[in-house]
């Protein structure tokens, strides 16, 4: 059976900062989703939940990729819990919805989009991830390594259909006029991609295809709020899926990547370099408006059907690379706002650093010999 899966996710108010959204905001996106959505037959099922202060709606459905009713369905929700949010006082109510009335299809106007039709599979096992306080970019280390690299992937040795390799699709999110995009596949172009995936704030995974059969494996959101508002207006805090098993890397392979806690830029007032923190469902941010965090959520899925979620990141395993990621996060903030710790003026997302530069400009004199 075809069917569709959608993450469309937005941050539309927070508890006491840039935390949690409340549970009132949380009740008013699912009340809706429901009552307009799965009741009505528009969607067969969903999931709602959240990662920091972004609330994601996952849903699978028979209309394809990029349906209006769909993201007129969530954006409203979205809509709803601006409203809740607005009443409660929360900080940053409305936060992602750049616009007030949908028009098509949300993409370019504010929330995060993943999506991707598949054929399913007799067993369709695939993962929703969550990021907060970081931006698209933070998957291109996590994707290169688990689809192209034999020490996470171990599949890449073992299975001869993964050997066959896969089609990345790499956008330019610098390029606002459209999409531009370039296709590049392993193993033959490794490094070419590995050129364009070290440039996080400009390239950015789109998708992944399998070599051997196809399927697309990985729907990854590139919206950058930066470059579609012109202006600060939160970091873009990406979401991601990826189907797994048989013949696309395994779960593990996936997760495995994770246990690095790269630096990725993002964590307070997104102008700052901090490591990705697995963290369990649901989770709130905390330390410097961070550390980054990412969830991940394990789905299974017959006839649009959804699985309650199994919670990736809450094993023991994962405790201990917390833990070090926590030390990493401190040794960073140790160097508070020099070099890489803080991102590069191009990055910045508040004008504070150039309109004094500006200032001091004046002052500056040059020294006669
Ligand atoms: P099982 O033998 O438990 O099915 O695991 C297979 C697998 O692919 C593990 O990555
Ligand atoms: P969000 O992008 O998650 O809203 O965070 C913004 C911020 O400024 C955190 O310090
Ligand atoms: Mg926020
Ligand atoms: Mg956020």
């Amino acid at each position: 059976m075809k069917i569709t899966l959608s993450i469309i996710k937005a941050d539309v108010g927070s508890i006491g900062g840039h935390i949690r959204p409340s549970d009132e905001m949380l009740k008013a996106v699912e009340q809706h989703i429901k009552t307009k959505g799965k009741d009505k037959g528009l969607i067969i099922d969903y999931y709602i939940g959240y990662t920091g202060d972004d609330i994601s709606i996952l849903t699978t459905h028979k209309k394809g990729v990029g349906n209006s009713t769909i993201h007129k369905l969530c954006y409203e929700a979205f809509l709803k819990a601006t409203k809740v949010a607005k009443e409660q006082g929360l900080y940053g109510a409305g936060q992602d919805l750049l616009v007030e009335a949908f028009s098509g299809n949300v993409k370019g106007m504010g929330p995060q989009v993943a999506e991707m039709e598949i054929e399913e599979r007799p067993a369709e096992p695939f993962l929703m991830f969550m990021a907060d306080k970081t931006e698209p970019g933070a998957f291109n280390l996590p994707l290169y390594l688990s689809f192209a690299d034999p020490m996470h992937c171990a599949g890449l040795l073992l299975s001869p259909k993964l050997k066959k390799g896969f089609k990345f699709v790499i956008m330019d999110v610098n390029y606002t006029q459209a999409d531009r995009i370039i296709e590049l596949v392993t193993p033959e172009e490794i490094y070419d991609i590995a050129v364009l995936l070290r440039d996080t704030g400009r390239f950015v995974v789109e998708s992944i295809w399998s070599r051997v059969t196809g399927e697309q494996i990985v729907a990854a959101s590139t919206t950058r709020l930066h470059n579609i508002a012109g202006k600060y207006v939160g970091k873009d805090d990406p979401v991601m899926l990826v189907r797994t098993q048989k013949d696309f890397p395994a779960t593990g392979e996936i997760l495995s990547p994770f246990t690095i806690g790269h630096l990725v830029a993002g964590f307070m007032r997104g102008s700052h370099n901090g490591p990705l923190m697995p963290v369990r469902k649901n989770s709130p941010t905390s330390f410097f408006d961070g550390p980054p965090i990412v969830s991940c959520l394990a789905f299974s899925v017959k006839n649009g059907k959804l699985t309650k979620p199994a919670d990736c990141f809450d094993h023991p395993y994962w405790d201990y690379v917390r833990n070090k990621i926590a030390q990493k996060a401190e040794e960073i903030r140790k160097q508070g706002f020099v070099g890489p710790a803080m991102l590069p003026m191009s990055e910045l997302e508040y004008t504070g650093v150039t309109e004094t530069l500006k200032e001091l400009e004046k002052k500056f004199k040059i020294r006669k010999k």
